[in-house]
């Protein structure tokens, strides 16, 4: 780990350390709030460590017709925005990042948008945004010298955490919330060798039994509470402004669960800002699913705020978190930025997805509270007409085929949460038909679905 660029400034007091005074669970020792990673100089103009713009946005679209394995990582083509590393040949990568940003014209033009984006962080190698995390955070545990790391998770942390710490020969332990995550997820940390434990709690319990046993046993935290994991999450904020020749989109819209990654965005944004990368910064606006929606409740809550966690239930089950670690981060990303935080219903959510899907653009669950919660937006004129709007897609389709399938054929909702959706799901729903094995009833079954 390169202490002499960075030091951790903690997001509650402003006390700030080495990167190797940090304790197991990543807490302040004065305050108990997390920190986050702040580099030497940045801030004034003058200083020798601050990074040249110019230069920067020549040398990364350089590195992408590069052969070296460190620059076909879309994270570590950055490296200037993230040296947290003493040497970057530390670095674990699957060349993870440079993912794909899609326009959106059928939901755009229902909506009456004309610039509507999707950028799809379910592209990654593990199928989840956690992977820009994890290389950074799991290169620094490798540099330290653990031989173990571990993450509580609602699956595709664990994931993630799993393949990289395969990939440097590392040992990995997994905390899941018994019968609470996605097949998927749960299939990828058992291939990738994870020791995985499924505990009789949820996310919020996952995450205090692991902070116990961080605290007696050299173990390495992964959880998003290390602050090394969004140095590599804020970079698909640089990917999106390059994809858009450094003029930055009006709106980013992000789902929140342990509130993370919309914090590590919002940072990767106010740091290019800072540095003279960009003008000006998106509105970013944080969605959560309305029964796990403590950010929410906050923001919208008139005068003396008081943040108070929920008991979480929600089938998108990468979000069902009600405690939320990063949620001080989170509140002051909307804040600055101007941007909102909502919450959406279930069958909002199905609906978005389903909307995605038909797009050719699959998502998790998770991933479709951004199309739910634009509508909303769309509907409270807090996205304007001429704006443009990028969409942050966390998490691959195949992560939790049974909530697509169960919508198709029409088992994932109760009637009452359907109520009012009932035609808009109709249109949108396509179960497999049994048909005889014969062309004439093949055919004849085409006929009978609605364009
Ligand atoms: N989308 C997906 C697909 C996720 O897996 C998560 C979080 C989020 C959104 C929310 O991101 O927590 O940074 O606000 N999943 C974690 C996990 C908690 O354990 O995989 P966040």
């Amino acid at each position: 780990m390169n202490d002499n660029l960075h030091t951790l400034r903690c997001f509650g007091c402003g006390a700030r350390i080495s990167g190797s005074e940090a304790r197991p669970d990543f807490r302040c020792a004065d305050c108990g709030d997390l920190f986050e990673v702040e580099y030497r100089g940045w801030a004034n103009r003058k200083d020798q460590n601050r990074p040249n713009a110019g230069a920067l946005k020549w040398l990364w679209r350089e590195r992408r017709c590069s052969g070296e394995l460190l620059d076909r990582s879309g994270v570590w083509r950055f490296r200037e925005l993230l040296p947290i590393l003493e040497n970057f040949g530390n670095a674990v990568t699957l060349q993870e990042g440079n993912t794909p940003l899609y326009a959106l014209p059928r939901a755009g033009k229902a909506l009456g948008l004309d610039q509507l984006y999707a950028k799809h962080q379910g592209m990654n190698p593990t199928g989840s945004f956690k992977d820009t995390g994890m290389t950074a955070a799991l290169s620094v545990a490798r540099e330290r010298g653990f031989e173990w790391v571990a993450c509580a998770s609602t699956g595709n942390t664990s994931a993630a955490m799993a393949a990289y710490a395969a990939r440097a020969g590392m040992r990995s332990l997994v905390l899941i919330p018994e019968g609470k995550i996605a097949w998927g997820k749960l299939s990828q940390a058992m291939d990738y060798g994870a020791v995985t434990c499924q505990l009789n709690t949820d996310f919020d319990g996952c995450l205090r039994v692991l902070l116990e046993i961080v605290r007696e046993a050299p173990i390495y935290l992964l959880n998003s509470m290390n602050p090394y994991r969004l140095e590599g999450q804020k970079t698909p904020a640089l990917e999106i402004a390059e994809a858009f020749d450094w003029n930055v989109p009006d709106h980013l819209i992000v789902p929140g669960g342990n509130l993370a990654n919309s914090s590590a965005l919002g940072k990767g944004f106010k740091e290019m800002k800072e540095l003279g990368l960009v003008a000006r910064v998106p509105k970013i606006s944080v969605i959560q699913a309305e029964g796990a929606n403590p950010l929410a409740r906050y923001m919208s809550a008139p005068g003396n705020k008081e943040f108070k966690p929920v008991e979480a239930h929600t089938r998108a089950t990468a979000i069902r978190i009600g405690n939320p670690a990063s949620w001080k981060k989170a509140a002051r990303v909307v804040e600055e930025t101007g941007g909102w935080c909502l919450d959406v219903t279930e069958a909002q959510i199905a609906i978005a997805k389903a909307e995605l899907g038909a797009e050719g653009l699959g998502c998790e669950p998770a991933s479709a509270v951004t199309l739910a919660g634009l509508k909303k937006l769309r509907a409270q004129s807090a996205v304007g007409d001429g704006e443009t709007v990028v969409l942050l897609l966390t998490g691959h389709t195949l992560k939790d085929a049974d909530y697509t399938i169960d919508f198709h054929r029409g088992t994932l909702l109760q009637p009452q949460e359907a109520a009012g959706h009932e035609s808009e799901i109709a249109k949108l729903r396509r179960n497999a038909i049994s048909v005889d094995a014969t062309p004439a009833a093949v055919l004849s079954a085409m006929k009978d679905v609605p364009a």
